[in-house]
């Protein structure tokens, strides 16, 4: 039988390295699809011919559309990133009954709902297992291999740059920008590296992550995000001495009043797997009804794991080939008529744990009155410290963790505690999470 023939978009980071593995393994990953798979024409504005392998049997344009409008090719791989001109190419690819395979979980997290239903009219599929967590399977393992359950909760450090950043900031005490250039050199970070320091790129990936766990349409526009840039070495520091660590973590938990979609600096005990997770290495913990808690662990960024992704979605499409659309795996893990409106938790009603550090006066009265408007606000404290004051310094850093508590009634004892004169500037807090089911 001929090789399927494939059309990629974009020679990049992952593109490279797609074109480099789907070289390289060719025969052992055509005995596991059943037929060759070949990249016969690809699409790059810019491209480095340097390291690429079997570049010679490949048809290299500028035209992205051109590709996609190629009666030859059956499949679209999708790796130039961004909305745009991703959405058209891929709905144009769609329109023209090609499956493709992305990597974009910004596209798939804002305009997943209408790709996917523009996917199902026509009989084609779209997979997307690289958008999250680089070469970790978890969209199979959470859509295929936990299907039994039902998913309570995901917590995942799915953001690579993030997780390098903060690893590298404890270890070896590096300035952050320094660690972020060295990412972005590595080819970790996206485009814009505000999208991984901020938490957009986690919170697109946690987006996929609560639709195919829980089967509610894609909602990104309604998950709290917070980035990793108000974390200081002090944080940091207070953090392990109390047996915690801190990590970027895209959280999301089905309560009976909504879905908590949250991407934020946690504190978790450091005794829990994940905690230890460092470097560009990414890990989502996923815990069902009946099997409990799993965790998945890998490379979360760089070209081949990434790439590893990326051909595995295609040896599924090209095993699938001759399958009837309405046997496949449905894109979202939930047959397209099953999804839930179960709604989005707004944030003030998730309940956490927190850290809080302020800098205070050292006198008489101060503590007092600080857990007294916790006292008030409801919010019980499980530990609390006063650290040294730095030389020269009259202030002193007072460090607390509290209970689980709404984050309502926390904005409401952090603005009181703000106001105080004794308190000198901004609250810092940072949720804190068990993660022990
Ligand atoms: N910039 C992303 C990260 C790439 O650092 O995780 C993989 O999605």
């Amino acid at each position: 039988m001929n090789p399927v023939k494939v059309g990629l978009l974009g020679l990049g980071t992952v593109g490279g390295g797609t074109l480099n593995v789907l070289t390289r393994n060719a025969q052992e990953i055509a005995r596991r699809a059943g037929r060759g798979i070949q990249i016969t024409h690809a699409a790059a504005k810019f491209y480095d011919p340097a390291g690429l392998l079997g570049l010679d049997q490949v048809e290299v344009c500028d035209d992205a559309f051109a590709v996609v409008d190629n009666p030859e090719v059956e499949i679209i791989i999708e790796l130039i990133g961004g909305y745009s001109p991703a959405r058209e190419l891929v709905l144009k690819a769609i329109e023209n009954g090609k499956h493709v395979v992305t990597a974009n979980k910004a596209l798939i997290a804002m305009h997943g709902n209408e790709i996917f239903e523009a996917a199902q009219k026509q009989g084609v599929t779209v997979a997307f297992e690289a958008g999250v967590a680089g070469g970790i399977p978890i969209i199979k393992a959470v859509r295929e291999g936990l299907a039994a359950n039902r998913i309570e909760w995901i917590a995942g450090i799915i953001n690579g740059t993030g997780n390098f950043i903060l690893t590298e900031m404890r270890d070896k005490g590096r300035d952050f920008d320094d660690v972020l250039k060295e990412a972005q050199a590595l080819g970790y970070a996206e485009a814009d590296p505000t999208f991984d320091v901020e938490g957009i790129d986690a919170a697109h990936k946690l987006t996929i992550l609560a639709s195919i766990a829980f089967g509610v349409p894609l909602q990104f526009d309604k998950t709290y995000t917070e980035g990793i840039g108000k974390i200081e070495r002090q944080d940091v520091a207070y953090a392990e001495e109390l047996g915690y660590r801190i990590k970027h973590l895209g959280v999301t938990r089905k309560t009976g009043k909504g879905i908590e979609l949250r991407v934020h600096p946690t504190m978790i005990p450091e005794r829990r797997l994940i905690a230890n997770v460092d470097g560009v290495m990414n890990a989502v913990l996923v815990m069902g009804d009946a099997v409990g808690p799993t965790l998945y662990y890998g490379a979360g960024a760089g070209a081949e794991p990434t790439a590893s992704a990326v051909v595995a979605d295609v040896v599924d499409i090209v095993r699938a080939l001759t399958t009837d659309p309405e046997n496949r795996v449905p894109h979202l893990a939930f047959q397209p008529g099953e999804l839930s409106d179960h709604p989005i938790l707004p944030m003030e009603e998730v309940q956490t744990a927190y850290y809080l550090r302020m800098t205070v006066d050292d006198k008489p009265g101060v503590v007092a009155a600080i857990a007294g408007i916790l006292g008030d606000a409801g919010i019980s404290i499980e530990a609390i410290q006063q650290k040294e004051p730095a030389e020269g310094e009259t202030r002193v850093p007072l460090v607390m963790l509290s209970h689980r508590v709404e984050e309502r009634q926390m904005n409401q004892a952090i603005e009181a505690i703000e106001a105080l004169d004794a308190v000198a500037g901004e609250v810092m807090r940072i949720r804190v999470e068990q993660l022990d089911g």
